[in-house]
């Protein structure tokens, strides 16, 4: 076929692309998502599915191995996630060493780098005994990690992992069990959690995973491309949107719950105030995920007895968005991010802690691209190249005679 590289070696051609919006950078066999008619598939699973009748468990197994796991596949993989959810307690040391107030993302991304100082035996991208390895110690320690950043915000002390209990129930009792008194399950709370991190698990080559891929490519190990991902997912243009929206819908209650004035800014682009929780790259339809959260959104809140005015405020917002000319001829449609924030809310989370979930969900998704790049026979290192608009040449001068 065409050999773009040919061409620009030729001609010196090259593509400016602003935000990547239609340079593919891969082949990839792990997620099909067509941004037109909605529909986002793991491995040719429709996401509807896996969320409803799937783990979150086998989902990750699902996107690093290509194929659903068996009954035997799936409790020799929990089992050896289960086997590694401890961190050295040197690791501890980290925690101690951050603010009170740190961002839990901070602490995430720094930890994981720093498993890299603790697990020098797997930084070996072409041994495929050390990718596994290091695939699991993430799996495994990650919800560690994150419920360490937490109870370093409360001032708690830190509660170690359970063998016994399944990955989010492990997760959920380090989170909120304290000394004093058990954490009670609350399968509501298990369930709806899962089906989370389901739909957040993979979405192609969406930035934070570009970025693992990116870091990837030079061959830096699992680790450092991770906690690289992590950072990228911060950002409140992207995973970082579900705490922007929840801090949104606060503002706009704090404010005497106006959601017709808030419309009107957005609209002014006053302060480029953005309707946050609303657009997406790819969608243009809808995004199924969010219409999976958002029927979640009630049953949970409902099922946990509680009522929450920002849920109120976010109906409004939406159907106001919905009907509104500035967001319909732009194809702005409530993404993966506007609804989750009321579900973490109503499970205890703090909206600090919303995007770390993000994390929690994606990690999978981030090790299966991270495994397919470095698979991939004749991967390079990932370069772009620019429009240079600068000074092409001119003399040094001297410091006396500027
Ligand atoms: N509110 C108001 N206007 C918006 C919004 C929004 N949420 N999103 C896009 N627009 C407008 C832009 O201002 C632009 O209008 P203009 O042509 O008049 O300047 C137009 O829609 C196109 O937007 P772009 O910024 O070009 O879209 P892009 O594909 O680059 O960005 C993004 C996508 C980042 C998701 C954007 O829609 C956004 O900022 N949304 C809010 C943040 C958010 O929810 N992020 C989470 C994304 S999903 C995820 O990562 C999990």
């Amino acid at each position: 076929g065409f050999d773009i590289g040919k061409l620009r070696a030729e001609t010196g051609l090259v593509t400016l692309d602003s935000g990547y919006g239609n340079t593919a950078a891969y082949k990839s066999a792990i997620t099909y998502l067509d941004g037109e008619q909605g529909i986002l598939r793991y491995r040719g699973y429709p996401i509807e599915q896996l969320a409803e009748r799937g783990t979150f468990l086998e989902t990750a197994y699902l996107l690093i191995n290509g194929e659903l796991p068996s009954v035997d596949q799936q409790a020799a993989f929990k089992d050896e996630i289960t086997r590694h959810t401890l961190l050295h307690e040197d690791v501890k040391r980290f925690y101690d060493g951050f603010p009170r107030d740190a961002h839990p993302m901070a602490m995430l991304s720094s930890v994981v780098s720093a498993l890299s100082t603790f697990y020098q035996d797997s930084h070996n991208p072409f041994d495929q005994e050390q990718r596994h390895l290091s695939t699991i110690r993430l799996l495994a320690k990650l919800p560690t990690i994150a419920a360490y950043a937490y109870k370093k915000a409360i001032g708690h002390p830190v509660v170690y992992p359970r063998n016994d209990l399944g990955y989010v129930e492990n997760f959920l009792r380090m989170t909120f069990s304290v000394p004093a008194a058990e954490y009670e399950l609350d399968p509501v709370v298990v369930n709806a959690l899962d089906k989370l991190l389901i739909l957040h698990a993979d979405h192609e080559q969406n930035c934070s995973t570009s970025t693992v891929r990116l870091v990837g490519s030079s061959q830096a190990n699992m680790f450092a491309s991770i906690s690289a991902g992590i950072n990228a997912l911060w950002g409140p243009l992207h995973g970082g949107a579900n705490q922007s929206v929840l801090e949104m819908l606060q503002g706009i209650k704090a404010s005497g719950s106006d959601v017709d004035s808030f419309i009107r800014k957005v609209k002014d682009k006053e302060d480029g105030v953005k309707l946050m929780g609303f657009g997406h790259r790819v969608y243009k339809n809808f995004d199924p995920r969010a219409q999976i959260i958002k029927a979640a959104a009630h049953d949970v809140l409902s099922a946990l007895g509680k009522s929450d005015e920002l849920l109120d405020i976010a109906l409004k917002l939406e159907e106001r968005a919905l009907s509104d000319d500035y967001f319909v001829s732009r194809k702005l449609y409530p993404n993966v991010d506007f609804y989750t924030g009321l579900i973490y809310r109503a499970m205890g989370f703090p909206t600090s802690m919303f995007t770390v979930l993000f994390a929690l969900g994606r990690l999978p998704g981030w090790i299966a691209q991270w495994h397919e790049m470095i698979k991939e026979p004749g991967s390079r290192i990932g370069r772009p190249r620019q429009i240079y608009t600068g000074v092409v040449q001119r003399e040094y001068v001297p410091i006396e005679s500027r």
